[in-house]
């Protein structure tokens, strides 16, 4: 078959940290552009497994050389093989010795190089839950599976295998896929054609746990070994040089300032940026923690004045976002050069961000915000960076916090975004809006907390409306804002549900934010899911 060039990967920021940054076992998966990639590499970790993502175009010879993996993951993907530059691992792949698993598309991708049989999919399509019973043979793989007969599955495919390659045995089967399981034990070569990753196969990472097992992994992986691995990788890129650390109070530069003070004690020093758009009590609470707790050199950049004097009379969304985006580099740029000589700027970001994600259309996606936060900072100071967290996820993150000591509810925060309330104060922002909105978001985060629902949720807080209301309290006539609550359940953010409070509750919550802040007398509840809608209001 003749391939085109592959399709050029997505943009993303060069990475400025070093290629290989740990020495645990190492699992690669290869990703062919399934939307589910990302929780085949959420279960490994689970498993204490270390494993990155990458997509296919830029796994080569001298790539798994130095990549050097213990096992493979060849992912699934929306691609057939018989389309014309079908996307394809290197032949490599198969004559490292090392164990293979294929799924979905991966399978077909393994049959196809291996010497099998790939058919295009006509009235065999399967999409959704699947049933997969066991053939006479055992198999290492599915040790703990098919104690009840068959097991439930989830399936998405469209093309399937008709002929498996040389070596291969099938271990498994579902009325639409003949092949569902098949191995060649003796190479470690495994695939399927369902989705073990997803909540939908319920047995899905007792498959996994197999894999890694045959594959000899030794579950390094762990928060403990990790924080250690990171100290000690931290003070060998900064030696004895100044850091500066943008902190925003979130969960994550918050982790990454704990653990870098840890590393390099005093020559961190922290720079909080208090545009006047924080929560309530918001800003003494970090300076509590990170000055007077982990006594840390720390800078608290009062800077409202600036931020809400740009942002008077402003009241389009983007340039809100744009005006407080580029102020924010200015002070931050300005404090930092306070502190004097420091080469290394540290950040929070996360292992999805890092993520090079599969783009076959190779077209800019659409601009739905422009988000903003202490990232982008890098490109414009010219500093070598420091990002501990990058190669985690949140939840790790989050664990990462735990082990640091980091207090529960400090871990356990709700994300608040970079913009602040500006963003959840529609139309023009005021100081006197923000007093408001201030006083109903206490309130219903207060609601929540006494509620017990605080950790079930997502993100809560309340919007400021820019319409006034006419209401009557006690005899007199009211005419002043209303407010939304907003409040979702998310895995990622991406996507979200509104979260189903009873009406006892709202109606509560309702009476307490009329009777409790003066300035708004009409309380409405977002019933929106996103897509359509956004999370935040702007
Ligand atoms: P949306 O409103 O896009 O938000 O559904 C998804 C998640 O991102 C947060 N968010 C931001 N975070 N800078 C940030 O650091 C931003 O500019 C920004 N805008 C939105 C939002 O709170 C939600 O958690």
């Amino acid at each position: 078959m003749r391939h085109r060039a592959p399709p050029p990967l997505a943009k993303r920021p060069p990475c400025r940290y070093p290629a290989r940054m740990t020495q645990h076992d190492r699992l690669l998966i290869i990703d062919f552009g399934s939307q589910v990639t990302q929780l085949i590499a959420r279960r490994l970790r689970e498993l204490n497994v270390y494993c990155e993502i990458h997509p296919f175009q830029k796994v080569t010879d001298s790539f798994l050389a130095e990549f050097a993996p213990k096992a493979i993951i060849l992912s699934g993907g929306p691609a057939s093989v018989f389309a014309n530059g079908a996307p394809m691992p290197p032949q490599a792949v198969f004559e490292l010795g090392v164990p293979v698993l294929g799924i979905c598309y991966g399978q077909q991708v393994m049959m196809h190089c291996l010497g099998g049989k790939v058919e295009r999919g006509q009235g065999t399509a399967e999409f959704g839950r699947a049933y997969v019973t066991p053939t006479a043979d055992r198999l290492a793989l599915l040790e703990g599976w098919f104690d009840t007969g068959r097991e439930q599955v989830w399936m998405s495919h469209g093309d399937h295998v008709s002929e498996i390659a040389p070596g291969f045995q099938v271990y498994g089967t579902s009325p639409n896929a003949p092949f569902a399981i098949t191995a060649d034990p003796a190479r470690r070569f495994f695939a399927v054609q369902f989705h073990p990753e997803v909540h939908h196969t319920p047995k899905g990472a007792t498959l996994y746990r197999n894999f890694v097992r045959l594959a000899g992994f030794r579950g390094d992986w762990t928060m403990g070994a990790y924080r250690e691995d990171a100290i000690a990788r931290i003070r060998a890129q900064v030696g004895g040089e100044q850091v500066i650390c943008g902190l925003s109070g979130g969960v994550d530069s918050s982790v990454a300032a704990v653990l870098i003070h840890e590393a390099i004690g005093d020559q961190l020093t922290c720079v909080f940026v208090d545009h006047g758009l924080l929560r309530q009590g918001e800003a003494e609470q970090v300076v509590t923690m990170f000055r007077d707790h982990y006594n840390m050199p720390l800078i608290h950049a009062d800077e409202s004045d600036l931020f809400l004097g740009a942002l008077e009379g402003v009241s389009d969304p983007e340039v809100k976002r744009k005006t407080i985006g580029r102020l924010f580099i200015e002070v931050f740029e300005k404090h930092a050069k306070s502190v004097g000589g420091a080469r290394f700027l540290a950040q929070g970001t996360l292992y999805p961000d890092v993520i090079e994600s599969v783009s076959f259309s190779g077209g800019p996606s659409v601009t739905i915000k422009s988000h903003h936060n202490v990232g982008g900072l890098p490109e414009k100071m010219g500093m070598t960076l420091v990002e501990p967290l990058r190669e985690l996820f949140k939840d790790e993150v989050r664990a990462l916090g735990r082990e640091l000591g980091l207090p529960a509810s400090f871990i356990g925060r709700h994300p608040f975004p970079g913009p602040g309330l500006a963003i959840r104060c529609p139309g023009e922002v005021t100081r006197e809006k923000l007093a408001i909105l201030r006083q109903a978001d206490a309130v219903f985060i207060d609601q929540i907390r006494r509620h017990g629902l605080y950790d079930e949720i997502w993100q809560a807080f309340v919007a400021l409306l820019p319409v006034k209301t006419v209401g009557v309290m006690g005899d007199g006539r009211t005419y002043d804002h209303a407010c939304a609550l907003r409040a979702v359940t998310s895995v990622d953010g991406m996507t979200a549900d509104y979260y189903p409070f009873t009406h006892d509750f709202l109606g509560e919550t309702a009476t307490r934010i009329i009777n409790e802040v003066r300035g708004i007398n009409r309380v409405t509840y977002d019933i929106t899911s996103k897509p359509p809608g956004t999370i935040e209001w702007e």
